[in-house]
């Protein structure tokens, strides 16, 4: 008789539990709805409260488990709160850890101000420190589940990006935290830790504005978007070995790959790149 093939009837991720950054919208969201269909519980963790809890809601009328837990994720109580109520809502467990939260604030390097500096730096690399850090109770386990962080980086911090110095800075030093992680809780918990940098996802990031905007740290409107972006996208495909742009379906499959069982031996490594994926 043949070998019965791969099959995971309750999904790939049945029973587990995610908290996923950023996942209000854009590929977070989208993260968080296939996570949710292959049977995980889903933490949508955002600054946007009001968008926090239409995707969490919209993931229930899908049939899955979703919690909302707005908040910003550069504040130490927003940490403390978001580790605490999602480890209720795993029934004291968590498995999984996205750190996606995030958004470019450019400008050449001598134009660069301390704030925008500051503000990349700590959102991009302080933040998804911190929560991991305050999760560590939950993947310092030896229980026989699987435990899984992501990272969410980006190639600017793989190849440089003109006009992003604070980004790309930001987006590589994801690299080497994510490999430590890797290191430190491998060996005993068989945590996996992996970074995935996303080249070019068309979102409303790298569209033209629309309006929309991103509430920072400091309460001010920081307006997405730009002109000339994906929208635009015969400019941007020449170096794209698919030739085209990712949508947030394909940058969220990326990730369900690198949590999924078929990835169970794969840690430190970054998997990403323009159409490389
Ligand atoms: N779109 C791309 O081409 C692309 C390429 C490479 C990397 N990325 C990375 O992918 C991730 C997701 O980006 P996206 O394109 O889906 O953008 P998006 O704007 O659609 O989603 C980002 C989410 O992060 C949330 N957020 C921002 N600051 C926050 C804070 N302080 N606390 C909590 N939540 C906060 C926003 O509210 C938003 O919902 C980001 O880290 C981005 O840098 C995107």
């Amino acid at each position: 008789m043949a070998a019965p093939k791969l099959n995971f009837p309750g999904g790939m991720l049945a029973g587990q539990t995610a908290i996923i950054t950023g996942a209000a919208q854009g590929i977070g969201a989208e993260t968080a709805l296939l996570f949710s269909r292959e049977g995980c519980r889903v933490v949508i963790a955002d600054i946007d409260a009001t968008k926090a809890e239409a995707t969490a809601q919209s993931i229930i009328a899908d049939g899955g488990a979703a919690l909302a837990v707005a908040g910003d994720i550069t504040s130490n109580e927003c940490i403390e709160e978001l580790v605490q109520k999602a480890a209720t809502f795993g029934g004291g467990k968590l498995h999984i850890l996205v750190n996606n939260a995030g958004y470019a604030w450019d400008d050449p390097i001598e134009q660069i101000k301390d704030k925008q500096w500051d503000t990349i730096i700590s959102l991009h690399n302080t933040a998804p420190f911190k929560l991991i850090r305050a999760a560590a109770p939950y993947f310092m386990v030896k229980d026989g589940e699987p435990r899984c962080i992501v990272n969410i980086s980006s190639t600017s911090g793989i190849y440089g990006n003109a006009g992003q110095a604070s980004y790309a800075l930001a987006k590589a030093g994801l690299v080497g935290l994510t490999k430590t992680v890797a290191q430190e809780w491998g060996p005993e918990y068989g945590v996996r830790a992996n970074t995935v940098a996303f080249g070019a996802i068309k979102t409303r990031l790298t569209q033209k504005p629309t309006g929309d905007f991103i509430v920072r740290p400091d309460g001010e409107k920081h307006a997405v978007g730009f002109h000339g972006g994906y929208d635009e996208e015969e400019k941007w495909v020449g170096d794209i070995p698919l030739r085209r742009i990712g949508t947030p379906t394909d940058a969220a499959r990326a990730v369900l790959g690198v949590v999924s069982p078929l990835f169970s031996y794969m840690t430190g490594q970054v998997s990403g790149g323009r159409g490389g994926m």
